[in-house]
């Protein structure tokens, strides 16, 4: 949820490290700080509460700050409040070394008191602090500052990237990872180090993705990784594959909106290249598994947090439709505490768009540890959980920056569509439906298109509910966890309340709610169960309920019930969530913008929940 830059070479480093934490700010956002190590060799530090802006404003004049080696971090707060003193870098006692982590340090505490008795004087409330003194401490043992921060990571307990620079050792940089992203960028005469690539893209496109419990020593010729142990490690350099321009915003005002309109082409490259029209089934050759051994399935698992779970939601009811295999969804975070029963021939699917979230991940280490094999759905490459899992797919959403998640979504589901049909005809679903299936899927870009230009006849809608403190999503059947979604986005970055719900639970209680006051948002597309929606929406509208309707084009019927209707084009059942969840996420965009909130980066949330 924190980021972390750091820079090494001829270039001044503060531009490229602030540069670098802006890029970041999407991930965590309360405080941030940097540590330059100056042309005499002295260590400055300054740090900021708030945003990275007000860092900037409060710098001194670029002399002050000019130094060929720095780091940068920007916080999301889990211990000590979000202010100044509890901001990254952290010093020890002496200021001589500066320290930026991500991650938590659970035995903190012990180490802390430990410290203390020793004579170390801490300032803030953080567990990162620690860290600082630890490496402090060793460094009077040792006079060497890898050694002194390998002997400090092995008495920490928790997960950590962190990066090191020191009055003493002026001329590098020491960086490390547990569970904790971390990657060093090689460039002309010049490395980075940062926990997520898009801060350092514009330098470099090549990288190395450390692993756990390993160090890298970087000063301004080369670089050494080593384990814990000190002993070397041999590496393999990864070429970014993504273009420079996902990172600018472009003619967007915000990311969420160019990342709406760009799931055309995101969901084009989540299907392209794994349609297989010869046999009309799809091929999926990174789930490391062959047929027979698919065909051996007999359960799934699918563990998942917020957008992604919702996703899963999607994914069983199309599994379950079209290969008749059970599939149970879980919330990655209560799956881990709860000793999960796997049975024997069942698949684990941990799906993360960022790859990091460290509830997902924690189920997938106890699924593993009970020797189930697990396979990923994330968005990014090199990412921990695609690293630990047993296979998996890549969803190829390209970056996506604004918090709420929007194009990685229909991304996840147009995965798990491919595995339903993947599954599906391996056991009893029928070629033609391979076929039509298929060719429907190929269709879809073209259709959100078109929703896409409705964007402004959905800012008029967006302007009717802006006001209201609440609002009702419903759903029935593949479009219950879509009626979740819209309600997570207009919760996520309008701060309306919403909640979603099967359509007609809605009369064994959250009837009571429904007045004039009470948007409801309905998704009703033309199929098998229209009618039965409909009949719930006659009962929200004799109630004076207000609704807004998600409609299949040429259904007239429905605008006698609602207050606006918004079409999307007709698609079959297994597909229509990619097109349904569309106006849901412009409806909340909008409603956003125009309560004049900060889209990309809500309040409290962050784009990559890397603490448990
Ligand atoms: C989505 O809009 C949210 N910001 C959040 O619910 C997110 O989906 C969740 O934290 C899981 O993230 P992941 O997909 O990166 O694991």
């Amino acid at each position: 949820m924190c980021g972390i830059v750091g820079y090494i070479g001829k270039r001044n480093a503060t531009p490229i490290i602030i540069e670098g934490i802006k890029r970041l700010e999407y991930r965590g956002y309360d405080s941030s700080g940097i540590a330059i190590l100056n042309d005499e060799k002295e260590l400055k530090i300054f740090k900021e509460s708030g945003k990275i802006i007000e860092l900037e404003r409060a710098l001194p004049s670029p002399e002050q700050t000019f130094g060929n080696v720095g780091i940068a971090h920007t916080r999301w707060a889990t211990h000590g409040e979000p202010n100044t003193i509890n901001a990254h870098p952290h010093t020890g006692c002496k200021g001589k070394i500066a320290v930026v982590h991500n991650g938590i340090i659970e035995n903190h505490m012990n180490l802390r008191n430990k410290l203390e008795s020793e004579g170390h004087k801490f300032k803030s409330d953080t567990d990162s602090e620690v860290l600082a003194h630890l490496i402090e401490h060793f460094l009077k043992i040792e006079n060497n500052l890898k050694i002194a921060v390998q002997d400090a990571l092995k008495l920490v307990e928790g997960t950590f990237g962190i990066a090191v620079i020191s009055q003493e050792n002026p001329d590098s940089i020491i960086a490390a990872r547990k569970g904790s992203p971390l990657i060093l960028g090689i460039g002309e005469d010049e490395f980075f180090v940062t926990s997520d690539v898009t801060a350092i893209i514009i330098h470099t496109k090549k990288v190395i993705y450390l692993e756990d419990d390993e160090i890298v020593t970087i000063n301004h010729e080369s670089y050494q990784i080593t384990n814990l142990q000190n002993e070397d490690i041999e590496a393999d350099i990864s070429i970014v594959d993504w273009d420079v321009s996902s990172i600018d915003k472009g003619e967007y005002k915000h990311f969420m909106l160019k990342e709406i309109f760009e799931q055309p082409t995101s969901i084009y490259n989540a299907f392209r290249g794994r349609l297989y029209g010869r046999l009309s089934t799809v091929k999926l050759g990174g789930l490391n598994m062959t047929g027979e051994e698919l065909r051996r399935v007999k359960r799934l698992q699918i563990i998942a947090c917020g957008t992604s779970w919702h996703a899963a939601l999607i994914g069983k009811h199309i599994i379950e439709n079209l290969a008749r295999i059970p599939v149970e969804v879980e919330y990655a975070s209560e799956y881990r505490y709860r000793n999960p029963i796997i049975p024997e021939d069942t698949i684990v699917f941990a799906i993360s768009q960022s790859g990091e979230t460290a509830d997902t991940l924690a189920g997938l280490r106890e699924a593993q540890a009970k020797g189930a094999r697990v396979l990923g759905i994330t968005n990014t490459i090199g990412s921990t959980i695609a690293r630990e899992s047993d296979g998996g797919t890549y969803i190829h959403a390209g970056v996506e920056i604004g918090v709420a998640s929007t194009k990685a979504f229909t991304s996840q589901v147009t995965i798990l569509t491919l595995l339903a049909v993947l599954l599906g005809r391996m056991k009893d679903l029928q070629p033609t439906f391979g076929k039509s299936f298929i060719r429907e899927l190929e269709l879809i870009p073209k259709k959100i298109e078109v929703i896409l230009q409705k964007s402004n006849e959905i800012r008029k809608i967006a302007k009717t509910i802006k006001n209201f403190p609440n609002a009702l999503y419903l759903g029935r059947g593949v479009n219950y966890p879509v009626a979740l979604e819209g309600a997570l986005k207009l919760k996520e970055i309008s701060y309306i309340h919403a909640e979603g719900y099967p359509a007609a639970e809605m009369k064994h209680g959250p009837i009571a709610l429904i007045d004039e006051n009470m948007p409801v948002i309905a998704i009703a597309p033309d199929d098998e169960i229209y009618e039965k929606i409909i009949s719930n929406l006659e009962e929200v509208k004799a109630r004076n309920g207000r609704i807004i309707s998600i409609a299949t084009e040429g259904d007239e019927r429905i605008k006698q019930i609602s207050e606006s209707v918004i079409y999307v084009p007709k698609t079959i059942r297994t597909l229509q969530p990619l097109l349904t969840v569309i106006p849901l996420q412009l409806l909340a965009y909008h409603v956003a913008d125009l309560r004049g909130l900060d889209v990309d980066q809500p309040r409290n949330l962050a784009k990559s929940v890397t603490v448990e």
